[in-house]
């Protein structure tokens, strides 16, 4: 029986050139190499207490997420409580409708910013037998599908907050109760327009 050495990796963090490259396809989905990166960042998602993780938040430039929605956000209980591991995520989203809320990135320690995203997705990716899957995702689930996807397109969560008085430390912030409702209210005038395809 082969057994693969597991390995915490670091993890970059904003300012490191690495999170703003485009990530390369994974082409082979069944190289041994893939299937040791993707346990290696199982490894080091379960170390930092995060939700999710992208290839390029450990200085790997490749298409490929690990995520699962927590228990505390799930929708009903149908929703992914599971770790979902996707090599090349693609994302649509169903309709124009967005909704913010507060993120926080393994790559940005102790700060938190409230950021626009879509309300309702599908995402398809592929699984490391190369088989393809899809599914639809609305509220938190396509949040962090959106958030960790784009960081295959290097892209943070501070480059879409578009009212910068909405990012801060958690710490403050979750203590602020004026703010953390305000960062989950959008404002009427700020529908849409300026949300690129995640
Ligand atoms: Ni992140």
């Amino acid at each position: 029986m082969h057994i693969i050495q597991m390995s915490i990796l670091k993890i970059a963090r904003l300012g490191h050139p690495i999170l703003q490259e485009i990530a390369s396809p994974v082409d082979d989905y069944k190289d041994p190499e893939i299937k040791k990166i993707i346990s290696d960042m199982i490894e080091t998602l379960e170390d930092s207490g995060g939700i999710g993780l992208a290839a390029p938040q450990v200085h790997i430039s490749k298409r490929i997420v690990i995520f699962f929605v927590p228990e505390s956000r799930m929708e009903d209980e149908k929703d992914q409580a599971e770790l979902t591991i996707m090599i090349n995520p693609e994302i649509k989203p169903l309709n124009n409708k967005i909704n913010r809320d507060w993120e926080a990135c393994l790559s940005i320690p102790n700060l938190m910013g409230a950021v626009e995203r879509y309300s309702h997705i599908k995402y398809s990716w592929f699984d490391i037998n190369g088989k393809y899957f899809e599914r639809e995702a609305s509220g938190y689930h396509a949040r962090v599908v959106q958030h960790e996807c784009d960081h295959l397109d290097g892209k943070l969560y501070t480059f879409r907050i578009a009212d910068l008085s909405m990012l801060g430390f958690q710490e403050e912030i979750n203590s602020n109760v004026e703010l953390l409702e305000r960062g989950r209210v959008v404002p009427p005038s700020n529908k849409i327009s300026r949300i690129p395809n995640a």
